[in-house]
């Protein structure tokens, strides 16, 4: 057996403050379960030469597993431990775009990037198939997309993405970002607006895209899409096919500064109402075996309210080591936690 040690992002502690070391023993368990069959050992944190670490132990680790350990997202660097000497294994994370696509927007509410990069990653290791979250197959849905963080990790991923967001500056915002920055970037594409009305409801505002990362890629098809809505996320339903996701990823409103709008309710404290309505929504988009994954604030709904939530709609909730352990303070207000969950795959119509 070998040592492993994963240096973490010193940019997570902004994040986390202390949970960054911690989350990350959580995603790297998580990682175990779902992808790579349960070959680490002794996940543990470790602070070596000053600077924090996790530890792990494995026998050799092939490019596949590399590759999966790449996409933990506080991974800033791995070693392999050779007597008191650290040897580099090279992280292979995937990188379709800069990351300047993540973090060149900033706004009030915004989901931060490596949080977002976890949730996407719990989300769709929970997957039936966690193994193609590295194949750029997917389609990511959310929901309550804001200015688009979640959209973006999956455009970086090689994904396609949809989001729906009820606040239209939010959307209009998401948009002409991203038709800037693709030109910016120089990189082929096409971006539209339009207005689509469906069954006499008011009509809604629409930006689909179309992009690749490369000249070759284009050239070749190799396209990725993504679409933007201006719409209640309880009539995603009418507006994004039944089955066509794979997984839906949202960051729910915290019930402080930014309230779950409920269309009849108005302004509602915690998200919990919206979610009850919204969830059995989501699953219909899912495809079998399609995963969802929502953070929220615990400080105005309690994991077993979410929990039943979904488990009512028909989804087995995820309760390994790792899935039950994200939970994390943000500051006074926000005491943040994750839950996933699957679309069994054999669910009938
Ligand atoms: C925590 S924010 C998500 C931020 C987003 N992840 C980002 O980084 O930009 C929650 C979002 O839910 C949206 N929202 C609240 N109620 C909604 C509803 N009924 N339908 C659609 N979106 C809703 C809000 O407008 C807000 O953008």
């Amino acid at each position: 057996m070998a040592r492993y040690a994963l240096l973490v992002q010193p940019s997570a502690n902004r994040v986390y403050a202390q949970a960054s070391v911690g989350l990350t023993v959580a995603e790297l368990q998580i990682v175990d379960e779902r992808a790579l069959g349960g070959v680490l050992a002794d996940i543990a944190e470790e602070t070596i030469g000053g600077a924090r670490y996790v530890t792990f132990e494995a026998d050799a680790l092939d490019d596949r597993a590399v590759a999966h350990l790449s996409q933990v997202s506080t991974a800033f660097a791995l070693f392999e431990v050779v007597g008191d000497l650290l040897r580099p294994v090279t992280l292979t994370p995937l990188a379709a775009y800069d990351d300047d696509l993540l973090t060149v927007l900033k706004y009030a509410g915004k989901t931060n990037e490596t949080f977002t990069h976890l949730l996407l990653h719990a989300t769709l290791l929970f997957r039936e198939r966690p193994g193609e979250l590295l194949d750029g197959s997917l389609r990511v849905l959310d929901p309550m997309c804001g200015r688009g963080t979640t959209l973006n990790q999956a455009l970086r991923w090689g994904h396609d993405a949809v989001g729906l967001d009820l606040d239209r500056k939010d959307v209009e915002a998401y948009a002409s970002f991203l038709g800037r920055w693709l030109k910016d970037k120089r990189l082929k594409h096409t971006i539209a607006t339009t207005r689509v009305r469906h069954e006499g409801q008011r009509p809604t505002r629409r930006t689909d895209a179309t992009l690749a990362p490369t000249k070759a890629d284009w050239a070749a098809g190799r396209t990725q899409q993504v679409t933007i809505l201006h719409a209640d996320t309880l009539r995603a339903g009418e507006l994004v096919k039944r089955r066509s996701v794979d997984a839906v990823v949202t960051d729910a409103p915290y019930g402080v500064q930014h309230g779950s709008r409920h269309p009849e309710h108005g302004l509602a404290r915690g998200p919990l109402e919206l979610l009850a309505e919204a969830v059995p929504v989501w699953v219909e988009l899912l495809r079998p075996g399609g995963a969802l994954g929502i953070a929220w604030n615990t400080r105005v709904a309690p994991r077993e309210d979410l929990t039943a939530l979904l488990e009512k709609a028909g989804l087995e909730v995820a309760d390994g080591a790792g899935y039950t352990s994200l939970r994390h303070r943000v500051d006074s207000s926000i005491l943040r936690d994750v839950v996933v969950a699957r679309r069994p795959a054999g669910a009938a119509t």
